[in-house]
């Protein structure tokens, strides 16, 4: 099988279910992955309705009939290969829905979130509701700590006009992106959007980590996660999207995109430079116990007063010692 390496990233030019051998047993951190849709999507520009001249040649389909065996055979590579509580984001449409899910099923891998993609550019229909969204069922691998940067785009202390958590908007599970429309320029048939790659990318992963697509098409995945310098493995069966798509990637310089993502804004910390009044010495007190016997440091237990009591770190050590609780001794 065709091996290219590239900073950050190691393609494979074939097919995904024998090629990932290559991939050792609980290695991976991330798995992104959109399957061929078993519905002659060699074909789908004819329902799109799009210029035929700008969709890169190849996409290789499965037939209908196949659907379920190849289901179950990509899905077994992909839990071998993710490690555990690593977790894995595959897209689907609704036609094959039920042979992910049952490949799925066989598994040891858990369901987090069942996601709902509403895209624009809907397929067009007359005598019923226009089918606009797709699936992405998010799973992990039991027996290890998941990664889940739960604050990693949105502070959880960012509030919109009207108060409403920002945090809490960035995490429901139905998610609104569009496809993205690039006039005249060349692009894979489905290829997913940025703005949902990168949203997977940040809440399940870590710079420096691996991260899989098991078809990668026009590479949209591959690019934003080596983009976020993340590194990547990923295989594409047809050589006309692998020669086209690759020659694309090695212009890519790892951690590029970082500057184009939403991070947190920091919360604001009013600090108040009051004298302590007794009750809230008292108070200090009962909270640094409970705090004590948690599994908390004694700097994270410092860093947990800062925030709730809007202190600064030296002014919590000097109220600590009033209480009669040494520094250093505790
Ligand atoms: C839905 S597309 C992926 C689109 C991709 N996520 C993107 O954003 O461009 C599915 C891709 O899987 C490829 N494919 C089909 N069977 C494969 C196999 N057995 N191994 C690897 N790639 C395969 C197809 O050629 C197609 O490019």
């Amino acid at each position: 099988m065709r091996k290219v390496t590239i900073p950050g990233g190691v393609f494979y030019n074939g097919d995904c279910i024998s090629g990932s051998s290559q991939i050792p047993d609980n290695s991976v951190d991330l798995i992104i992955t959109d399957p061929p849709y078993g519905i002659e999507g060699d074909k789908l520009h004819r329902h799109y309705n799009r210029d035929e001249s700008f969709v890169t040649d190849g996409y290789v389909e499965i037939p209908a009939e196949e659907y379920e065996n190849f289901s179950m055979n990509w899905i077994a590579q992909a839990e071998r290969i993710l490690r555990p509580g690593g977790s894995i984001y595959i897209v689907s449409g609704y036609t094959n829905l039920l042979y992910i899910l049952n490949a799925l099923h066989h598994t040891r891998l858990e369901e987090v979130n069942h996601i709902i993609w509403k895209y624009n550019f809907g397929v067009f229909t007359s005598r019923k509701f226009v089918s606009s969204h797709y699936h992405i069922l998010y799973y992990t691998k039991p027996g290890g700590i998941r990664t889940f940067n739960t604050e990693c785009r949105v502070a959880l202390s960012e509030k919109d006009e009207h108060g409403g958590s920002l945090n809490y908007q960035d995490r429901e599970d139905v998610w609104i992106i569009n496809r993205e429309y690039k006039p005249g320029r060349v692009k894979n048939k489905n290829e997913l959007p940025f703005a949902l790659l990168s949203r997977i990318i940040q809440y399940s992963s870590n710079e420096g980590d691996l991260v899989c697509d098991l078809f990668l098409g026009g590479f949209s995945t591959a690019r934003t996660a080596i983009g976020l310098s993340r590194n990547v493995i990923g295989f594409e069966i047809s050589s006309g999207m692998f020669d086209t798509r690759i020659q694309e990637m090695t212009n890519l310089v790892p951690g590029s995109l970082l500057n184009t993502i939403r991070t947190p804004l920091e919360p604001e910390r009013k600090l108040t430079r009051k004298t302590w009044t007794d009750d809230e010495i008292n108070s200090l007190r009962t909270r640094y116990q409970e705090l004590s016997g948690t599994r908390l440091t004694e700097k994270e237990i410092n860093s947990k007063l800062q925030e709730e009591l809007g202190r600064g770190y030296w002014s919590i050590e000097k109220a600590l010692k009033k209480t009669g609780i040494k520094p250093g001794r505790r």
